[in-house]
């Protein structure tokens, strides 16, 4: 292969991992705009290389193949993507090609309606005599993942349609349609989640919109009903006939039938429109109660909209005008390095505290060695931070003509900063690893708070502050403690009862919470562990499997001889 295809390929594949990660796992890679950078080189390498499109090229197919475990729907109409204008000469040049298209000359007015961008999931909801059939994500574009079952307890999705009293006839509803819009959570209901999934241990989700998508892909609809979930509408696929003449018209119907739609829209006539819109809900969009990422317009008349039709994976009738990230100055004053649960070390710049899109930032993760070094990020650098629908900020680039004459490289630590024990990086891995197990403090407490968690041992009373403060007293040093604390407290000096916070009918209640795990599902003991690699589904499917513990440690002990009959069976366990 020669080097231009070598390059053009590694960013395919590069593409294709953060697809699958964002669309498959809810948990990107990258932020929005470093994405869209990545697609935007692939797009002019296409131009430039025209003979080296693939079929397969990931530019082509919008977002990924649906996950294992959801049953698939063939969307009857494809849902596509939308092109993006990242500057005003793109939306203008969309104006252009629109008004070459369709030969509409500069006199004529061509009406553009702008709406917000919503950052959530798409969904398709299919009706049939106004019943709610089948509702499916967007998946490959042509195949989406059956969520039936979850959708049917957001509350802002009728189940059934119907025109409210006194609507016009002419917005009679088709027997058979597929309505399209996005699924998304509000930011404080994702605030308000993510500190309830803390204080259990529970998945913390990145953004809103992770925890949209979460929150729908989960196989026990049980769990999306206890979610804060929203639905906007903004689109048509399949209807089996036509009810306005234009977009506007649409969003009216979808409104009438009971669908809530994003605000504020526009009805544009000429580019100055545009952008006056565009600066407007840039200017608002902090004091918005959910995230969007950037507006899109739309040609109004749906004539129109037929005759301009689709190119790849997106209409030629509409455009995403992203927001840019939302970015700031500032200074690293420190980098300090986080020990995680499985011994990972993950270093974070200490920034001078400062406000980007409304938020206070004072910390940013490095992620890893490499990371640092590819950036150069030293102590005392002025960095450029960016916020970008991610919770967690990132540091875009060193500002090198200010950096101080006196720095030096970041050494990354040989040794961990919790317990001194030796910090080591395997060859095909990037995370550097404390090598100190049980006895690192750092590790032990964490895993502690993974044995105790929501979806482990789950211990009313015993969260992860009071875990913090039971270790650094040594009440609770290792799991199997938690079981012996009232036994050990009865002959304490300090007795919990004693302790600053805690009475008798405090202490009693812990200790009966423990008692009420004594004996617990052994897929919750086999997650608690904390094996690496090992979730709730695949602790499920180990504890389906193996069904008691006697069997499953005599089995995987006799698995590490990969030559083994125990081996084999192992793998034959889905996943
Ligand atoms: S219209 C034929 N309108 O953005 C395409 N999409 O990045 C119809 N989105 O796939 C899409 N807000 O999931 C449309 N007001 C809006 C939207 C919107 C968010 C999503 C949608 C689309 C994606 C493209």
């Amino acid at each position: 292969m020669d080097k231009v295809a070598k390059e053009y390929w590694e960013k395919l594949k590069r593409l294709e991992e953060l697809d699958e990660a964002y669309y498959t796992n809810d948990s990107p890679l990258l932020s929005d705009a470093q994405y869209d950078e990545l697609r935007r080189e692939i797009e002019a390498f296409e131009q430039a290389h025209p003979e080296l499109i693939t079929v397969q090229s990931a530019t082509r197919k919008v977002g990924s193949k649906p996950a294992k475990g959801f049953r698939t729907i063939v969307h009857h109409v494809p849902m596509l993507s939308l092109t993006n204008a990242m500057t005003d000469e793109d939306v203008a040049d969309f104006i252009t090609r629109v008004r070459n298209f369709l030969s509409i000359p500069d006199s004529e007015v061509l009406e553009i309606l702008a709406e917000p961008k919503i950052d959530g999931l798409s969904c398709s909801l299919y009706y049939e005599g106004g019943e709610l059939i089948y509702a499916a994500t967007r998946g490959d574009g042509e195949t989406g993942e059956d969520i039936t079952d979850n959708v049917r307890t957001i509350e802002s999705i009728p189940q059934n349609l119907s025109n409210r009293k006194g609507a016009s006839a002419a917005l009679s509803i088709p027997d058979k349609i597929e309505i399209r819009g996005e699924i998304y959570m509000d930011r404080d209901d994702f605030a308000a989640l993510n500190a309830a999934q803390q204080k259990v241990g529970g998945k913390v989700f990145a953004n809103p919109r992770n925890a949209a998508a979460g929150s729908v892909r989960q196989l026990d609809a049980a769990i999306t009903a206890a979610r804060p979930l929203k639905f906007f509408g903004y689109a048509l696929g399949l209807h089996s006939h036509e009810f306005a003449a234009t977009q506007d018209g649409i969003n009216q119907a979808l409104k009438e039938w009971g669908f809530s739609q994003a605000e504020p829209r526009k009805l544009c006539r000429n580019l100055g429109d545009i952008f006056e819109y565009y600066h407007m809900v840039e200017t608002i969009r902090p004091d918005l109660k959910y995230d969007i990422d950037g507006v899109v317009y739309k040609v109004n008349r749906l004539d129109y909209q037929t005759r301009l039709g689709f190119i790849a994976r997106a209409p030629r009738w509409a455009v995403a005008h992203k927001f840019a990230a939302q970015q700031a100055h500032t200074i690293v004053r420190d980098i300090t390095v986080q020990v995680g649960r499985t011994g990972a070390l993950t270093p974070v710049a200490e920034l001078e505290p400062i406000t980007v899109g409304g938020v206070v930032v004072g910390r940013a993760t490095l992620h890893n060695r490499d990371e640092i070094e590819r950036k150069d990020i030293r102590i005392g650098d002025h960095v450029i931070v960016q916020r970008a629908g991610d919770v967690i900020p990132q540091i875009v680039a060193v500002v090198m003509d200010q950096r101080p004459a006196d720095s030096s490289k970041f050494i990354f630590p040989d040794h961990c900063p919790a317990c001194g024990a030796r910090a080591v990086r395997h060859a095909d891995e990037v995370v550097t690893k404390c090598t100190g197990g049980l006895s690192c403090p750092a590790q032990a407490v964490e895993r502690l708070k993974h044995f105790v968690s929501r979806l482990g041992f789950d211990i009313e009373g015993l969260g992860a502050k009071i875990i913090e403060e039971f270790y650094q007293d040594q009440f609770i040093t290792n799991p199997a403690e938690i079981f012996t604390l009232e036994a050990r407290d009865a002959h304490s000096i300090t007795p919990l009862r004693k302790r600053a916070g805690w009475g008798d009918l405090s202490a009693k209640n812990l200790f009966a919470a423990i008692d009420a795990r004594r004996s617990i599902s052994l897929h919750r003991f086999i997650y608690a562990l904390g094996i690496p690699q090992v979730g709730e589904s695949t602790a499920k499917k180990l504890a389906a499997h193996y069904r008691n513990f006697s069997d499953l440690r005599t089995s995987l002990q006799s698995a590490q001889d990969q030559e083994s009959a125990a081996f084999a069976e192992l793998l034959e366990i889905s996943d």
